[in-house]
């Protein structure tokens, strides 16, 4: 059985795709720190898939831990690098916080998996890298921007330390980069667990739907788009982690034409603010309580994925759309609403 290494795999996109690959048939490790998810999620992957995945609390940062790990699992034949902090707003606070844990445990990682020959490595990058691009939708040749926030420098640093070391080791690369990741697993056993105030637009609807959060702010209707809110690339958890299960098999069965590749995961769809309110009062029946309230600093105007060459070259497209994902979401919360009750 092939075996595949998931950093960060108890967070959001991780668990996910730990789920994919192992319905697909691989056995997964996972690296994760508990840092910013639960131990809870890991029950969750054995509860959907039957199996359990090895598990390793180690800390990136902790290079000697993250060495006798990966000494224990060199014969895995890939690695998914996810596990890093995500706040844009955070990083502009606490930028080592982001370059410490960023940068620092992905200098750790890259050094251990050469050290322990491991040649098969995804990175979860972002479409942050593009900025406020000059013409949408963004093909992966659009130009990189100066990044808007550290977290968005920390990924753009990722892609760059991978470009130097593809070319330098027997490291092949596939870096793919997401667009806005929502939604949670049909079974409704895991999704995503935001700490404290989300900062996200759909973990914030969610929960204003359910009573955690009195309202909802749509930050400015004054962008040059069609309804004056910013428009995105909203795309399904399910599809973005079976993108994952693609580009492992890609660079194990060796068919990249480089020894880095990138590709843009997105729907190709842009949706605005109010479009994704507007369809989740549809889809769930529930009205929602918000108000237009001024712009987010650091928010771009829009921005949409090309996905030609997902499609072309990886054989990957999503499967669901912008109402199926916000009903998963629905139902997420709805079960954690559940979990707390039962607990009370
Ligand atoms: N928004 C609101 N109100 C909220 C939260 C968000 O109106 O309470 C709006 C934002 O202004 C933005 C849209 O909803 O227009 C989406 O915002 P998110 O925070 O959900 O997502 P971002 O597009 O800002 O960020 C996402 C990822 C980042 C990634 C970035 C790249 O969360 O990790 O895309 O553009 F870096």
């Amino acid at each position: 059985m092939k075996k595949i290494i998931v950093t960060g795999g108890a967070g959001y996109i991780g668990s996910h795709t730990a789920v994919e690959l192992m319905n697909a048939g691989y056995d997964v490790a996972i690296i994760d720190n508990l840092s910013n998810s639960d131990a809870s999620v890991l029950g969750g992957i054995e509860e959907i898939t039957g199996k359990q995945p090895v598990f390793y609390n180690i800390d990136l940062c902790n290079k000697e831990d993250l060495n006798y790990c990966l000494e224990k699992e060199k014969d895995a034949d890939a690695i998914i690098h996810f596990a890093a902090f995500k706040a844009v707003g955070e990083s502009q606070q606490f930028p080592m916080k982001y370059y410490n844990n960023n940068v620092v445990g992905m200098v750790n990682l890259l050094d251990c998996i050469i050290k322990n020959k491991l040649n098969n490595f995804v990175f979860s990058s972002s479409c942050t890298v593009y900025g406020e691009a000059d013409e949408l939708p963004v093909t992966e040749n659009s130009p990189e921007k100066k990044a808007e926030s550290a977290y968005g420098f920390t990924k753009q640093i990722g892609e760059r330390m991978l470009a130097d070391v593809s070319q330098a080791d027997s490291l092949r690369v596939i870096s793919l980069r997401y667009f806005n990741p929502i939604g949670a697993h049909d079974t409704a056993i895991i999704g995503e667990l935001p700490l404290g105030v989300p900062n996200n637009l759909v973990p914030f609807i969610t929960q204003t739907a359910i009573g955690i959060r009195e309202q909802l702010t749509v930050f400015g209707n004054d962008y040059d788009t069609p309804d004056g809110t910013n428009i995105r690339d909203y795309i399904h958890v399910v599809d973005l982690a079976k993108a994952h299960v693609k580009a492992v098999e890609r660079l194990m069965e060796k068919k990249s034409s480089d020894n880095l590749e990138i590709f843009n995961l997105g729907t190709g769809v842009g949706n605005s603010v109010l479009e994704v309110v507007q369809t989740f009062e549809k889809v769930t029946g529930v009205k929602l309580n918000y108000k237009i309230g001024s712009r987010r600093a650091g928010d771009v105007v829009s921005i949409y994925a090309d996905t030609n060459k997902a499609g072309d070259v990886l054989g990957w497209k999503t499967e669901r759309d912008l109402a199926n994902a916000l009903s998963t979401a629905w139902k997420w919360e709805l079960a954690l609403k559940e979990k707390r009750d039962k607990n009370q």
